[in-house]
């Protein structure tokens, strides 16, 4: 066995083994995912996210294991012993999930020392300009927030930060048509020698020269997500935007030129279902054309949730994967999006981070989801805790479902999945079994990974 790729050496330090029980039977672990092609063979594990390759041998010994567990001789033989030692391989009564919990809570311990909120989303309006076809903010109430909100959001900023520098994320509705609350919020920011950077999620249809620059300048934006769909054609259908003549594909490929230039990273959220997957080669050479010529753009294709006529399938994964190569073969998608998962992430969404990420609302309401502001609220800005049932809910930890505890996948999701989150595909585990042979696929190429910075 060598090492493709090196794991993640906090998670190996709690979970590797320095010794190897002579007298044990052993099983393959929940968490190693078996991946071969072209006669190589790869193994990797979930939970430290190391890959190993495995000759024809070891690989073929390995795969017994799976028909039925085999004593320490068997391991020895087959020159196992490193495959028992970095638990891709444990012992028969070996508990995978307390294993997982115990990695979880250490982690989480040891990251415990910076009080306060780190990380905070505000929506400046729940208005939006458009009306996607498939979101799932569909029959929000429009609601912007007033300059007395913003007075008090920046108080509780102040009260409630860790040390140091925080992030803020604009969402909304469309954050941008709450542009001018936005920048009061920044100049108070800065007035008060808060130390921040801004992510924005938009549609980017607003943006001027002249907007793109105090973006940058002074809202401190490093990094937004803009979602692009499809052609011009295709885009504009399934957009809906109230005023075609104002907001289009036109002026929102003008808008990400705009904060490109400005050296902000656009990364471009292409959703995909079985209405648009067809088109969107044709899209990627018209992506090229439209913006290829520049700098700090980025793309990746994610699938939809929640809505029964574009549920993803298997057949949309596999059709995924194929265009994701195609897209990295013109240059459309640098960064390699289903590669990123070189670290072990105690969070895997904003829900199951309450101590750390906080929603702010635009009546200054509290939540813990991005993608569900109105159900979650649990408290406002104003007289913190209204709602102690829902805040004690959400901040107890969620039970790993029954189904998620047979899942090789379990490391690398939010517990709330399928417990609290209503936004999960049920084809989760299709998903993410594209997605990491996807990854493997492409470390065989020999392609350098990039840092998850999502
Ligand atoms: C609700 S929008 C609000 C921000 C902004 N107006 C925009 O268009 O990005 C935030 C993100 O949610 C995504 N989104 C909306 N409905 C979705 C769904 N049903 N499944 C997956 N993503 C969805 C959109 O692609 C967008 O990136």
């Amino acid at each position: 066995m060598i090492i493709l790729k090196k794991g993640d050496e906090r998670v190996a330090k709690i979970i590797n083994k320095k010794n190897i029980n002579t007298n044990a039977a052993y099983r393959i672990s929940l968490f190693t995912y078996p991946y071969s092609e072209n006669g190589r063979y790869l193994i990797k594990n979930t939970l430290t996210h190391e890959v190993a390759e495995l000759t024809e041998a070891e690989w073929t010994a390995f795969q017994q294991l799976k028909n039925a567990p085999a004593d320490y001789d068997y391991i020895a033989d087959n020159g196992l012993q490193q495959l028992v030692l970095s638990r891709y391989i444990v012992e028969m009564e070996h508990d995978d999930i307390k294993q997982y919990k115990n990695v979880v809570y250490i982690l989480k311990t040891m990251a415990k020392t910076n009080h306060g909120y780190s990380s905070y989303i505000i929506w400046p309006t729940t208005s939006c300009n458009a009306r996607c076809i498939y979101c799932f903010e569909e029959g929000f109430k429009s609601r912007t927030m007033t300059t007395q909100t913003a007075d008090r959001v920046i108080e509780f900023i102040k009260e409630t930060k860790q040390g140091g520098k925080i992030k803020i994320k604009w969402f909304g509705g469309e954050p941008l048509l709450g542009h001018k609350m936005i920048s009061y919020m920044c100049r108070k920011l800065k007035e008060s020698d808060i130390e921040f950077e801004s992510t924005m999620i938009t549609n980017c249809s607003l943006v001027t020269e002249k907007l793109a620059k105090e973006i940058s300048e002074l809202w401190n934006m490093k990094r937004i997500q803009v979602s692009l769909d499809g052609d011009k054609a295709d885009y504009e259908k399934r957009k809906c935007y109230c005023d075609t003549k104002k907001y289009n594909y036109d002026t929102a490929i003008s808008g990400i030129r705009f904060l490109a230039s400005e050296g902000i990273k656009v990364n471009l959220r292409c959703n995909v279902d079985n209405n648009n997957i067809d088109g969107l080669a044709k899209f990627a050479d018209q992506m090229k054309a439209d913006l290829g010529d520049i700098q700090n753009i980025d793309m990746y294709l994610s699938p939809l949730y929640g809505v029964d006529e574009c549920r993803p399938s298997e057949e949309l994964f596999k059709k995924m994967a194929v265009l994701t190569d195609y897209f990295a073969s013109i240059g459309v998608i640098k960064g390699g999006f289903f590669n990123k998962d070189s670290k072990f992430k105690v969070n895997y969404c904003m829900a199951d981070s309450m101590d750390k990420t906080i929603g702010i609302g635009p009546d200054g309401e509290l939540n813990n989801c991005d993608s569900l502001l109105e159900q979650n609220v649990w408290g406002n800005i104003f007289d913190g805790v209204t709602n102690q049932t829902k805040f004690n809910e959400l901040y107890s930890s969620a039970e790993i479902d029954e189904r998620c505890k047979k899942c090789c996948f379990l490391p690398q999701c939010t517990p709330f999945y399928r417990q609290r989150c209503p936004l999960y595909i049920s084809e989760c585990y299709e998903y993410k079994c594209m997605r990491t042979e996807y990854s493997l696929h492409t470390l065989l190429k020999g392609e350098p990974e990039t840092e998850d910075d999502n």
